[in-house]
């Protein structure tokens, strides 16, 4: 397993139940709706994973693009989502050759962790061009430089105590550590971005960009920025 892509195109056990999973993407899927302006909106979710609940999204915009590396994930959102006229699966080498100002709302949730900084820097490019000059990107579940792992196991045991999979997350978070994720993380690392060092990446990409009260998701102690196109570039 060389990197996270591979990861996430592997059994993993990110999840410790298919209640967790399921949990997992129902909220994540409420929180994007909420960013959605208009019922016509074309939305990007970029690097979207299994996506289990685009169809309640898809409901709620115009077109979904689902966007996703793995390529093992990617063919199951087709095959999951092939009925589905509002929905589109793409690679990310296919989100490069989009048509500029054709997206609405581009969504990064959970995502960032895992680029190198010079792949962050490639996506903000590309998501800058595809962005109607009315559109925003919103970046969640950030990792910040001084909150460590013990509070990604809080917020998980909280997350599951409240929607009762505790003893499932307790048993996950035991192969987590056993896992090739345990050593990912030691090996290749995740990226941290501070809240004043993403300001200050949004604004030379080309955007205007700031940190909003809530988190995308379960954890409380991850960020999210929310940026629109600049009017100067
Ligand atoms: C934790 S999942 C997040 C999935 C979904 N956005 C969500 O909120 O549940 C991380 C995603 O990042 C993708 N990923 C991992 N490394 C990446 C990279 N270097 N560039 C782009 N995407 C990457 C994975 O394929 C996976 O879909």
């Amino acid at each position: 397993m060389d990197d996270w892509i591979d990861y996430y195109d592997s059994t993993h056990t990110i999840y410790a139940s298919k209640r967790h999973r399921d949990l997992h993407f129902q909220l994540i899927a409420r929180d994007i709706i909420g960013y959605i302006g208009s019922p016509d909106a074309v939305v990007l979710d970029y690097a979207c994973g299994e996506a289990l609940s685009a169809a309640k999204v898809a409901d709620a915009c115009g077109l979904l693009y689902l966007a996703e590396p793995a390529p093992g994930v990617r063919g199951r959102l087709i095959a999951r989502f092939a009925p589905n006229t509002k929905i589109r699966v793409r690679s990310l080498e296919d989100v490069r050759k989009m048509p500029e100002q054709s997206i609405d709302l581009v969504v990064m949730n959970s995502v960032i962790q895992y680029m190198t900084p010079d792949e962050f820097e490639g996506a903000l490019t590309t998501i800058r061009r595809l962005l109607k000059p009315s559109g925003r990107l919103v970046i969640g579940d950030v990792l910040r430089p001084e909150v460590g792992m013990p509070r990604d196991v809080i917020a998980l045991l909280r997350f599951a105590a409240a929607y009762g999979f505790l003893r499932d997350a307790l048993v996950g978070l035991v192969s987590t550590a056993l896992s090739d994720y345990r050593q990912l993380r030691s090996r290749v690392g995740l990226q941290r971005y501070s809240e004043a060092d993403m300001v200050a990446r949004l604004t030379a990409n080309g955007f205007t960009g700031s940190r909003v009260a809530v988190n995308i998701g379960h954890n409380p102690w991850r960020m999210t920025f929310v940026a629109r196109p600049s009017l100067a570039t």
